[in-house]
């Protein structure tokens, strides 16, 4: 199984066992990071973060990722102060910075975009979203998250609740979930229901069972895990409406009683108002946990990726 130089573009892209040899990979970084070992897998190396999207998780946690691995990084995250501003393609941009540097980070707007960077750099390019399609790493990190704090993910009933429609994390993970043979309950306002594509392809794929509601407690009644995305209003042509479903798809803290005792909630964040804030206090909110295994993570995946 060799990964060098692979990019990782989708989900789809990796087999149960590359994934498998990631979470492993990461839990050798954990356990360095753990130790305080300095490591140098990357010295000499540069990582190009190119954000044409906002972020603050996914850029950062891979330049530090970057950076503990003994590499370094350069980017953007604010396309007014590059050529993009002047109207340049993003063919011509990605055939710049692949002359600059070892392994590229990409967030666009467009769906498809980070498979295009991706044919036409030699660099490995990583797909750190494109518009409302895939987040590959976001997932994996998911993945290592659930596996860390439940133990494991087979036979799980995992909740997927919120916009399913515009949430490139929602699809992504799905389709890792069901990979990894979870029980999905898909909880999303009418209208933002998980694509009919995306679901027929996991479920012949994996023989998922999928369960869809538009109600918040009858889809949480069961669940180990609750993971929860926002409203992706940017997506939205009418903002009005975005809003109008924010206000109706929120999860309060009574909600969170009726479910199971041991339940954990997850969100891949930035939260706006779909979780109540006094829900960060309980014991079932583990999004910070999270946060945290994105850094062991998305170092196995640029140590395993890079040429
Ligand atoms: C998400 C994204 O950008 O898709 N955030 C992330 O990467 N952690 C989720 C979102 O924006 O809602």
């Amino acid at each position: 199984m060799s990964f060098k130089g692979k990019d990782v573009i989708s989900i789809r892209d990796f087999s149960k066992e590359e994934i498998e040899k990631i979470l492993e990979e990461a839990e050798k970084m954990e356990t360095s990071l753990a130790k305080n070992i300095e490591l140098n897998y990357l010295k000499g190396k540069i990582l190009a973060n190119l954000f044409f999207e906002p972020s603050t998780r996914t850029r950062l946690s891979f330049a530090s990722a970057m950076q503990k691995l003994g590499g370094s990084v350069i980017g953007f995250e604010d396309i007014t102060s590059t050529s993009v501003a002047k109207g340049e393609s993003l063919i011509d941009t990605i055939k710049t910075v692949e002359k600059y540097c070892d392994v590229i980070v990409i967030r666009h707007p467009r769906e498809g975009s980070a498979r295009l960077a991706a044919e036409i750099s030699e660099k490995p390019v990583i797909n750190a979203g494109d518009g409302a399609n895939q987040h590959p790493t976001q997932t994996i990190l998911d993945l290592y998250t659930i596996k860390k704090l439940k133990g494991r993910i087979k036979g799980l009933n995992v909740a997927l609740v919120g916009d399913l429609k515009y949430g490139r994390v929602m699809k992504s993970l799905a389709y890792g979930l069901a990979m990894f043979e979870a029980n999905l309950t898909l909880v999303s306002p009418v209208g933002l229901e998980l694509p009919e594509q995306t679901i027929k392809e996991i479920v012949e794929k994996f023989d998922t069972e999928i369960i869809q509601t538009d109600n918040i407690l009858s889809g949480l009644k069961n669940a180990d895990v609750i993971y929860v995305c926002r409203i992706q209003k940017e997506r939205f042509e009418d903002v009005y409406e975005a809003e109008k479903v924010q206000k109706s798809f929120r999860i309060t803290s009574q909600m969170l009683e009726k479910t199971k005792e041991e339940a954990i909630i997850l969100h891949a964040l930035p939260k706006t108002v779909e979780i109540e804030p006094s829900i960060d206090k309980t014991k079932k909110a583990k999004y910070f946990d999270q946060v945290y295994y994105g850094i062991p993570v998305r170092m196995a995946i640029i140590n395993l990726v890079r040429p």
